[in-house]
């Protein structure tokens, strides 16, 4: 049979594979409420500029709540062959209360309906994600405060470059993760516009108030051109590259995790909680949360790849292809919640490996260019003369097999006749570290400083 709801000028229903490939109602059903909240906006402005009675609106009110609670409570008949979301609730409130179910949808079409869901899901997952991420930061920035003048080795090239603290280096992500979430409210800021009552594509002959359902649904005002309106999704897009963009900082993240835990680094004990054994090694106990969280920000960034292709080319204004903007969104958000809960899960149970991380903080001559600044400080020998000489001891404590510190006055003086005792003050992991104290820099005294920034800015209301 013809759909009820547009079928008066089709005289048989769709093939069943049409059905099949044109219901969003599997996926889009997670929409329920930005629907129902939608179509109460839309009713009650409806009824204040005269296109609704009082008595109809109540109607809707009361037949929308018990919707609400059909659904919420398992007991709503999703139909495929109702297409989606937006017509499975307006068919069932016809169904309830009769002619005032069919007048909601005046002035209205499934087009700015589903932009307007679909921005009012992207702003609530854009709060939570925010929460979510700020929760992580908090974590972080209480681990660093914590071990902010335990040293650890500073890499570049994943060469043991120049010692620094564990807590800089957890800093680090607080200060991505604080720019992501920067980004996620700037993104919610720009798609705070509301798309309802752009009506199919080219707005409506009846005298709507978009200012008042704008309002109503916490939008900053209504979008002003009803073809974009319809058939943007730049929110989604710019959404899901904040998402790749930190899916990619925690995909970093994990990698060193992973490193940190191996028995070659050994910086890190992961808790039983975020580990799992192996089902033939029983001694083993790997990082497969810190795996997992790794790997995310390839599913994230293929959904962004993915809309942004479906975008590409698409004329104005509303097409079909636009249906498939769902379930990317709808994966990544999935993907980033359980990443973000079990980053800050793996960082609030880690225990670091102390001895081992200072040993390894003062092994490879890590101190060398303490050394070297030393001379231009010491002797005011340019730096790169510095450099030169700093390379040539180095490369004699190699072939003798010990530290920069372990050589003697002379066999230094005998590269440079300027060296004197105090050099060997600059030459320790310790002295090194509290240097530092350059803005930015990894000084313990700077490194608690910042943490304490960060937990006094993330200090929860
Ligand atoms: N389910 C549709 C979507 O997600 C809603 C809009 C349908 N509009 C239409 N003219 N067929 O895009």
């Amino acid at each position: 049979a013809a759909n009820p709801q547009w079928g008066g000028r089709f005289a048989s229903g769709p093939a069943a594979i049409m059905e099949e490939i044109n219901a969003s109602i599997g996926f889009d059903q997670i929409l329920w409420r930005q629907d129902i909240r939608g179509s109460l906006a839309h009713a009650a402005m409806l009824r204040k500029v005269g296109l609704l009675t009082e008595q109809e609106e109540a109607e809707i009110q009361q037949g929308l709540a018990d919707i609400a609670k059909e659904i919420e409570e398992g007991r709503f008949a999703f139909s495929p062959a109702l297409e989606d979301i937006h017509m499975n609730i307006e068919s069932r409130l016809s169904e309830r209360i009769g002619e005032a179910g069919k007048r909601l949808h005046t002035a209205r079409s499934r087009n700015d309906q589903i932009a307007t869901d679909f921005r009012l899901w992207v702003r609530d997952s854009i709060d939570g994600i925010v929460e979510q991420t700020e929760a992580l930061m908090r974590t972080l920035a209480r681990r660093a405060l914590e071990y902010h003048d335990t040293p650890m080795p500073g890499f570049t090239h994943l060469q043991v470059a120049q010692p620094v603290t564990f807590g800089h280096h957890l800093l680090a992500y607080v200060e991505m993760l604080a720019r992501d979430a920067s980004r996620l409210r700037d993104a919610r800021r720009r798609m705070n516009e509301c798309p309802l009552g752009s009506a199919a594509l080219a707005g409506t002959s009846f005298p709507i108030d978009r200012d008042m359902t704008a309002q109503a649904l916490g939008f900053d005002r209504p979008t002003s051109n009803s073809l974009d309106a319809v058939s943007d999704r730049d929110f989604a897009l710019e959404y899901l590259s904040v998402l790749s963009m930190e899916a990619m900082h925690l995909s970093r993240l994990s990698e060193e995790i992973v490193q940190w835990a191996s028995a070659a680094f050994n910086f890190v004990h992961l808790s039983d909680a975020f580990t799992t054994g192996s089902s033939i090694m029983p001694q083993k106990r790997n990082p497969d949360a810190a795996e997992l969280v790794r790997a995310k920000v390839g599913r994230i960034t293929g959904d962004l790849i993915g809309l942004l292709t479906v975008m590409k080319g698409l004329p104005l204004a509303y097409a079909k292809d636009t249906q498939e903007d769902k379930e990317p969104v709808f994966d990544a958000t999935t993907a980033i919640t359980l990443s973000l809960a079990a980053m800050e899960g793996m960082i609030r149970d880690l225990k670091p490996n102390k001895e081992r991380m200072r040993e390894l903080a003062g092994a490879g001559f890590s101190t060398a260019t303490d050394l070297a600044d030393w001379l231009v400080r010491e002797l005011r020998l340019p730096f790169r003369t510095a450099h030169h000489v700093t390379g040539r001891l180095v490369s004699l404590a190699e072939q003798k097999g010990c530290d920069l510190a372990d050589l003697s006055l002379e066999e230094m003086q005998a590269v440079e006749s300027g060296i004197n005792e105090s050099l060997y003050n600059v030459l320790t992991v310790e002295s090194s570290l509290a240097s530092r104290t350059s803005h930015g820099g990894t000084a313990p005294a700077n490194v608690k400083a910042q943490a304490t920034v960060w937990l006094e800015r993330l200090a929860q209301p």
